[in-house]
């Protein structure tokens, strides 16, 4: 047996997927199921997003409310049937963390390892650098004389406290934007204001430093689409993420993937792809979601257009052997982000991720199956 595969059932084993251990995979990948039968259908082990993943070398995963986890038994029993590897989707930024300039609140964040190890879960950690989320009293505190300091006590903090439980440190999100006009394209944000583009190569060199063993990961979004400004950003990621490597400080781009339905995703994104392998680095699609923000109201053409759009992005991406896993940005329409700060200008609720808000799975739960079932083995 070889070493992938030996490490595959592994995993698989402390998954809870014995029964992938023990059968050939292409046993069981034939029965993906038709969407039609979609709520009646047994999604739990080996039909599970995980199992599908695993099979070929992936892994999926997504973003947990960490307040829902124990309290919303559902919730939790479908993270804990579907994922293999789980990240906050707030708890581990420095505004739920960082009550006051000189305390930390670990409590949510050491919730969701304890899960994730009661349940042979990897977990990605988000973020130690970004513009957003930041705590009330940074603003009036911050300054250009403390700011390194600052930084870099969190990154030590945070980092050490949970080292050698984190697969993949977000360890700078969103630091690129051309349309601010700087010098590299990158943002205008509190920390280059306060300490120039030096602020990522130290964020990094910190998070190194802190725990050696974690791949540490530069995360955006906005560099999917065909358009022009996804372009420009591109080519900026690409630049920071090309000198951070030669200074051996990178090990992962994180591509977000906050896509829409029915849009324009190919030949740029897959370029960028394969510029990002040739570096030597992995690849994580770190939020996936599918917003339905341009469609009309009717739920079944909204449902079909979702799901085919999870197919073809899937499929573009997932052909590229550097991408390695696979992580929605929540798992059910009940809990979504794209509700509040992005929401469809008729108000109705989205429909953007693999379960509804019921909690059954629905056209887009079988597409991530079957573009996971035709991926490239890892
Ligand atoms: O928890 C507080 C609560 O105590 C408070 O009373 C309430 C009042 O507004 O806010 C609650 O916090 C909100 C938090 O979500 C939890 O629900 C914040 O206001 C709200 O800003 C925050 O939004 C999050 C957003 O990042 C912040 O920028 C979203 O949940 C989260 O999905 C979103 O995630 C980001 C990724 O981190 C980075 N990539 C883009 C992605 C989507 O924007």
């Amino acid at each position: 047996m070889n070493r992938a595969r030996r490490e595959l059932l592994q995993r698989a084993a402390r998954l809870g997927l014995g029964s992938l251990a023990m059968r050939p995979v292409a046993a069981w990948a034939w029965q993906t199921p038709t969407p039609a039968g979609a709520k009646k259908l047994d999604v739990a082990g080996p039909q599970s997003l995980k199992a599908h993943a695993l099979a070929h070398g992936l892994l999926y995963g997504c973003a947990v409310n960490v307040g829902l986890l124990g309290q919303d038994q559902a919730y939790t029993d479908l993270v804990r049937q579907q994922a293999a590897i789980v990240v906050a989707e707030n708890a581990m930024k420095w505004g739920p963390m960082r009550p006051t300039p000189t305390t930390f609140h670990f409590a949510a964040a050491d919730k969701l390892v304890a899960f994730a190890e009661a349940n042979g879960m990897q977990v990605r950690g988000h973020n130690l650098c970004w513009h957003r989320q930041l705590p009330k009293w940074f603003d009036g505190y911050a300054t250009k004389e403390n700011a390194a300091a600052l930084l870099t006590s969190h990154i030590e903090s945070v980092v050490t406290r949970f080292k050698g439980k984190i697969q993949s440190w977000d360890v700078v999100n969103e630091a690129v934007l051309p349309s601010d006009g700087l010098p590299d394209g990158l943002r205008a944000g509190p920390w280059y204001k306060f300490l120039g583009p030096g602020f990522i190569e130290l964020a990094f060199r910190t998070a190194r430093a802190a725990d050696p063993g974690a791949k540490l990961t530069y995360n955006d979004y906005g560099i999917e689409a065909e358009d022009e400004a996804s372009g420009r950003k591109r080519t900026a990621v690409l630049e920071l993420v090309k000198s951070l490597r030669a200074k051996g400080l990178i090990d992962a781009v994180g591509v977000q993937s906050h896509i829409s339905a029915g849009g324009d995703y190919g030949s740029g994104l897959a370029e960028f792809l394969d510029a990002v392998q040739r570096l030597g680095l992995e690849i994580y699609v770190t939020e996936m979601d599918v917003n339905d923000r341009r469609l009309g109201p009717d739920d079944a053409t909204r449902d079909k257009a979702v799901a085919a759009t999870y197919r073809s992005y899937l499929d573009l991406v997932l052909k590229n052997p550097a991408v390695k896993s696979v992580l929605t940005w929540g798992i059910t329409d009940r809990f979504t982000w794209l509700n509040g700060e992005d929401a469809r200008a008729d108000h109705l609720p989205e429909r953007c991720l693999p379960f509804d808000q019921q909690l059954n799975p629905v056209e887009a739960f079988f597409a991530m199956r079957s573009a996971f079932d035709g991926a490239p083995a890892r």
